[in-house]
């Protein structure tokens, strides 16, 4: 039997390479997606061999992770409950998608996964790799084990010569990406005591930002982000630049108490610097360069496509079919948007669009050069109130 690992460098799927390969009498492959996380991935792959893996393999998913998972949430603009970036969420059908292929490359017939069963992991992990390969066998050894404590784990490692590494200690469940942060458990279930300052890991608390606000243009070519202060960027040097100088100025904070799909409600705080200044970015051009039936409808949908990427129904025909409809009306989304960004906010400041803007000044402004046609409006405004007529008024 060969099963292949997601594999994350840390303590519970370092046993569990072990735990696997003695459990099952496997050939554990380890699968490490760098996707932008904080963690040393250079000896990640040295401690899943000591933890007895055949093989290791550390990708870089990046780009891919950016453009394929990233764009189109921020294209829907996508936010779990109004307030959540979905940065683990997004990340987690990329992951499957991976499993998947070196499974296929190197004729394992299942997969496994370090999530719990109570969180949202495992179903994503699950609803996705079932939809790329039905006939794949799913593992969870942390959901299968006996080991419930972070103690219980580190006796088994000690015991098994597995390097752990230097993971330190935290109470806190943490989940990082190029995308976002997030953070769980630990003081932050006691919904009644505000978040501990310390739980935060990326951003500086807006009180203590800098008192100066810092300015930058963001311009989009057909949704895009391309450039900053018109330096061309890729998109990996974009985010990562954004991420730096929005953190600075505590921007993409956010606290939680989310509907989980398994029923519950937890707490979770989430950081997301960049996206959070891209997404108040891209609705603000959105808002020069789109009609209003279709600005208003597309924003409708947004909580939907949250939806399903928290759900893990990534691979689902709406999902995609939500995409094609982003994707058709991204082409006006073409122009620069100046923010600014200061003690936790981001603020547009002007926004501009060459080819696509909506706003024509001499329709808007009371000055001279007004051409809107003031007898028509008020004849609009008699046809309007119409359908609230009835015979003696209110
Ligand atoms: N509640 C988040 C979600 O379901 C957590 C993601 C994983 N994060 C973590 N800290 N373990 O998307």
């Amino acid at each position: 039997m060969r099963i292949v690992l997601a594999y994350s460098g840390g303590l519970d799927t370092s046993v569990a390479v072990h735990w696997l390969k003695e459990t099952y009498k496997a050939d554990v492959i380890a699968y490490c997606a760098n996707l932008g996380q904080v963690e040393d991935l250079s000896s990640a792959a040295y401690r899943a061999t000591s933890a007895g893996a055949v093989d290791v393999i550390v990708e870089n998913l990046q780009d891919d992770f950016l453009q394929r998972f990233a764009m189109p949430a921020l294209a829907a603009g996508a936010a779990y409950e109004g307030k959540y970036l979905l940065a683990a969420p997004l990340s987690r059908p990329l992951i499957a998608e991976r499993l998947v292929a070196v499974a296929r490359a190197s004729d394992a017939d299942t997969v496994a996964h370090g999530a719990t069963g109570k969180g949202n992991d495992q179903v994503r992990f699950y609803t996705s790799l079932r939809a790329l390969d039905p006939k794949l066998s799913v593992l969870a050894p942390v959901i299968e084990w006996e080991l419930t404590t972070r103690g219980s784990e580190m006796t088994y490692a000690q015991k098994h010569g597995i390097d752990v590494g230097v993971s330190k200690t935290t109470p806190y469940s943490i989940d990082t990406n190029i995308w976002g942060t997030s953070v769980e458990c630990g003081e932050l279930d006691k919904i009644g005591t505000p978040v501990p300052s310390a739980a935060w890991q990326i951003t500086t608390a807006p009180e203590n930002a800098p008192e100066r606000a810092t300015r930058v243009s963001v311009q989009f070519e057909e949704g895009i982000p391309i450039a900053l202060d018109d330096e061309p960027m890729s998109l990996k040097d974009l985010v990562n630049t954004l991420t730096g100088l929005a953190s600075v100025h505590g921007i993409g904070r956010t606290e939680i108490l989310e509907s989980r799909i398994v029923g519950f409600k937890s707490r979770g705080i989430y950081e997301s610097p960049a996206a959070t200044v891209l997404y108040a970015a891209r609705a603000d051009l959105e808002s020069l360069v789109f009609d209003r039936e279709t600005l208003h409808h597309k924003r409708s949908l947004a909580e939907r496509y949250a939806e399903l990427v928290y759900y893990g129904y990534w691979f689902s025909d709406l999902r995609s079919a939500l995409d094609a409809y982003n994707r058709h009306l991204s082409h006006r989304v073409t122009g620069t948007v100046v923010v600014e960004l200061y003690k936790g906010t981001v603020r547009c400041l002007t926004r501009e669009s060459e080819r696509f803007s909506r706003y024509d000044p001499a329709l808007a402004d009371y000055e001279e050069s007004d051409t809107f046609h003031h007898a028509a409006g008020a004849g609009f405004a008699y046809c309007w109130s119409l359908p609230l007529l009835s015979q003696g008024g209110q």
